[in-house]
């Protein structure tokens, strides 16, 4: 354990970005070794949603009555308190989950290059996250209880384990309405660009990723948890990344968490670890070899080790405690004022239209309503999606405001729980202000003044911190996070941080406006600037929101064949 945390302390200053020099990497893209973008299992029996009741190329497709789900319409706000979808799971309400939380949102081409975007969003557009359903059975699907990978190019899943069903039966306790969603990281497909720094990306995007599922399943009406018991060795052996045979040259998978996902509470097997289930999978009958994704590598070995040394054992908490997050939170965020004008708009549409800037207009303002209640948004609660979190919030936001009408432009505090506050103020070392700017959400001013310049120069001179109406960095309770959960916990905060830069996406599009997450950041810069000695407090991710310039060179057509033209066939 100590040696553990002495590794996490390491990696993470070892990793950070300085005014004179940034983390460890090639410095120069290979592109004879560009990972490619998807993974496959070959030789595993694909399954396409376009088949199971969704929609194919060559229009709908009569389905069998056992097949059928009508995705219900669901209002953006209604993502904060959806309604109950009751009924077994159906393999096109998995389809329709996986479609809106990690398939993709678009293809985008300039000249020769054509590249995908997905649903959620990814460091350098490179995509590390793998995911794996593991579901009972539905028509349409394998006919035995069963691991899929969910291959996000085809919007399909692929077999690649089946089991025993008296085991998944009493995972499930005998219900039919939940299912599980695993997820892994391809270390490799960060590095390749980012080097040593690409651990913390990783988490970053399963953090993304998570709130993607957990938002996606909101929509289908079904509400989704983190599992904490599961240690990252359950979760290997369940979506069969722990098989060499299976990975033979091809890159390997880091576990990374897993969800269950359903209509109810979790069932007490799943939530305890679901030791008899994954006993069941490595007994169970495996399909398919997993795909290479670039034929030379760079070994990273400072990942390899951060990796190690932060391998979650997992850990027995009451079911009680997985609305832990929620403490400090208060009721359903209502949005109000301008910026409200979409909130109402279709939720799957919105999450579909998610997209970072690359420019901001530099010009325009946000009214202060719609500035309270996207950061309302961002505060934990009693409800979707701040549910599926079992950890109390542990990361606060230090926000550069640029243009919110009616607020001062300088140096703001967000944070977020009740006792926040408490352990902020005397780690702030500097003479700041200390100003109430606005209850609820509480914002405390810190400073006065145009901070344009400061913000872009801290966020890697990128402009897009300076141009929107503003831009933040996420401090993260570092030193007693660790202490109290362990050196795993180091994901957990980039996944919280992630979660948090999933709902900003998602507000700012409700809002008219644009997000962009920001990885690349000079840490101690950031530090220094908040006074924050040692390492009670770190800085683990920026973002920034505005009003995007498009690049009009770019081609734009929608994610998948059957959505596009005169073929389309509409998911719900
Ligand atoms: C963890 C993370 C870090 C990112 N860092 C930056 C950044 O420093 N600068 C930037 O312009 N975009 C950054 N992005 C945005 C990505 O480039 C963008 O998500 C990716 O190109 C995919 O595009 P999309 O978000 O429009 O789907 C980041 C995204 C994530 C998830």
């Amino acid at each position: 354990m100590v040696l553990s945390s002495s590794t996490v302390r390491r990696y993470h200053d070892g990793t950070k970005h300085h005014f004179h020099r940034f983390a460890r990497s090639a410095g120069y893209l290979d592109w004879a070794s560009q990972p490619r973008p998807f993974r496959a299992f070959t030789g595993a029996p694909a399954f396409p949603f376009v088949s199971v009741g969704v929609a194919s190329a060559r229009g709908p497709q009569p389905l069998p009555a056992d097949c059928r789900y009508a995705p219900r319409r669901v209002g953006y706000d209604h993502l904060f308190d959806p309604p109950a979808h009751t009924g077994p799971v159906r393999a096109a309400a998995i389809g329709d989950l996986l479609r809106h939380a990690l398939g993709l949102s678009a293809w985008k081409q300039y000249r020769e290059a054509r590249w995908s975007l997905r649903v959620n969003p990814s460091s350098g557009n490179l995509h590390p996250t793998e995911a794996y359903v593991v579901c009972g059975v539905c028509p349409g699907l394998a006919d035995s209880p069963a691991v899929y990978h969910y291959a996000a190019d085809r919007h399909a899943l692929e077999l690649r384990g089946a089991f025993d069903p008296s085991t998944w039966e009493s995972a499930c306790e005998g219900r039919r309405d939940a299912l599980l969603v695993a997820l892994t990281s391809i270390h490799w497909r960060e590095a390749w660009k980012y080097g040593e720094r690409a651990f913390r990306y990783c988490q970053h995007d399963l953090g993304h990723a998570i709130a993607a599922l957990v938002v996606a399943a909101a929509a289908v009406g079904w509400r989704a948890v983190l599992l904490p018991a599961w240690s990252q060795r359950a979760i290997a052996a369940v979506t069969g990344v722990d098989r060499d045979e299976d990975f033979v040259e091809a890159e390997r998978e880091e576990p990374g968490c897993i969800l269950a996902i359903g209509a109810g509470d979790v069932p007490a097997p799943l939530w305890n670890g679901g030791e008899q289930l994954v006993a069941a999978a490595k007994a169970g009958r495996w399909f398919g070899r997993a795909s290479q994704l670039s034929e030379d590598h760079v070994q990273w070995t400072f990942i390899d080790e951060i990796a190690r040394a932060t391998e979650d054992p997992g850990r027995a908490l009451p079911p009680g405690n997985r609305a832990e997050g929620a403490r400090e939170g208060g009721a359903v965020g209502r949005a109000g004022g301008a910026g409200a004008r979409d909130r109402a708009a279709d939720a799957r549409a919105l999450i579909l239209q998610r997209r970072s800037a690359v420019a901001f207009d530099g010009r325009s303002s946000m009214e202060a309503d719609a500035f309270f209640a996207l950061l309302s948004r961002v505060m934990p609660a009693h409800h979707a999606p701040w549910d599926a979190l079992w950890w109390t919030p542990r990361v606060h936001l230090a926000i550069f405001v640029h243009r919110v009408v009616d607020l001062a432009p300088g140096l703001y505090l967000l944070p977020r729980g009740a006792g926040a506050i408490d352990t902020l103020r005397p780690a702030l070392g500097r003479e700041f202000l200390w100003d109430a700017a606005h209850d609820h959400p509480r914002l405390v001013g810190l400073a006065h003044g145009d901070c344009q310049r400061l913000a872009a120069r801290l966020s890697c001179d990128q402009a897009i911190a300076a141009d929107g109406f503003f831009s933040l960095g996420m401090i993260a309770q570092f030193d007693a996070s660790l202490e109290e959960h362990g050196p795993s916990f180091y994901r957990h905060l980039f996944w919280e941080s992630g979660f948090i830069g999933q709902v900003l996406y998602l507000e700012a599009e409700a809002a008219g406006a644009r997000a962009t997450g920001i990885g690349c950041f000079y840490d101690d810069p950031v530090h220094d600037t908040l006074g924050l000695a040692g390492h009670a407090f770190q800085s683990l991710y920026h973002f920034t929101v505005g009003v995007p310039v498009e690049d009009t060179r770019l081609m734009t057509e929608a994610g998948y064949e059957w959505e596009r033209g005169s073929i389309v066939a509409p998911l719900h």
